[in-house]
């Protein structure tokens, strides 16, 4: 599969999410995070948001829980018109009911692992997702420095999946740029998140170009 590349909208204008969001018309999926000052530090938005962005764009809605009770609130975001929707395995009480839930509803299922959050004790689960997510920042803020110490984990996660015989998507979210993609890419992940490295450029469409050449070269 061809690197996919999100643009993450926490680093784009909320006051103009339609045309940030047409800015960067050659993204496959664009990733919406979404923070409640429980989970992480910081507010950011919720359903009503996902819904006024989903009839804005053609753009598929990657949705990046970070929230406590992803439990009862995923199911909303599916409704709202998310296609793909991450919960913390940190945060769910039931992840494996959830993430049936979200496909039941519609959406791929995905799971995030914060930092510290080992991929290993997870490894019955991986056939009720499409997607697991290496976080390579403490979520909670764009603009923060890549952790290079998540090479390890990114590799035993593809590692994992392929023994496993399946194809979930390894999405990497967290300081991705032209100078760190390279390396996700050869570490075995395939989606990638990048907030300031996209909005942050002249042309944000350009930068998303830029950043599949060079995680598919
Ligand atoms: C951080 C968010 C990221 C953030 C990435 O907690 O989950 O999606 O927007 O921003 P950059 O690419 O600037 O690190
Ligand atoms: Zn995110």
């Amino acid at each position: 599969m061809p690197a996919q590349i999100n643009p993450s909208i926490l680093s784009a204008d909320f006051a103009r999410l339609a045309d940030e969001a047409e800015a960067v018309g050659g993204a496959d999926w664009l990733h919406v995070d979404v923070m409640d000052n429980h989970f992480v530090p910081n507010l950011t938005l919720g359903v009503p948001v996902v819904e006024s962005l989903r009839k804005a764009t053609g753009t598929p809605l990657d949705c990046h829980l970070m929230i406590e009770d992803p439990d009862r609130w995923a199911p909303a975001f599916v409704e709202a018109g998310a296609g793909s929707v991450t919960f913390h395995v940190e945060a769910a009480a039931a992840p494996v009911r959830l993430a049936r839930e979200i496909r039941a509803k519609g959406a791929r299922a995905a799971m995030a692992l914060k930092p510290a959050t080992a991929i290993e004790p997870y490894e019955d689960l991986l056939p009720e997702l499409d997607m697991l997510l290496v976080m390579t920042v403490e979520p909670g803020f764009g603009g923060q420095a890549f952790l290079d110490i998540m090479l390890p984990k990114i590799r035993r996660t593809r590692e994992l999946i392929s023994r496993h015989g399946l194809d979930l998507w390894v999405q990497v979210d967290g300081g991705v740029s032209a100078e760190t993609i390279e390396r996700c890419a050869e570490a075995g992940a395939d989606v990638f998140v990048a907030g300031s490295a996209v909005y942050g450029a002249d042309d944000p469409a350009r930068a998303v170009a830029a950043l599949r050449a060079q995680a598919d070269a």
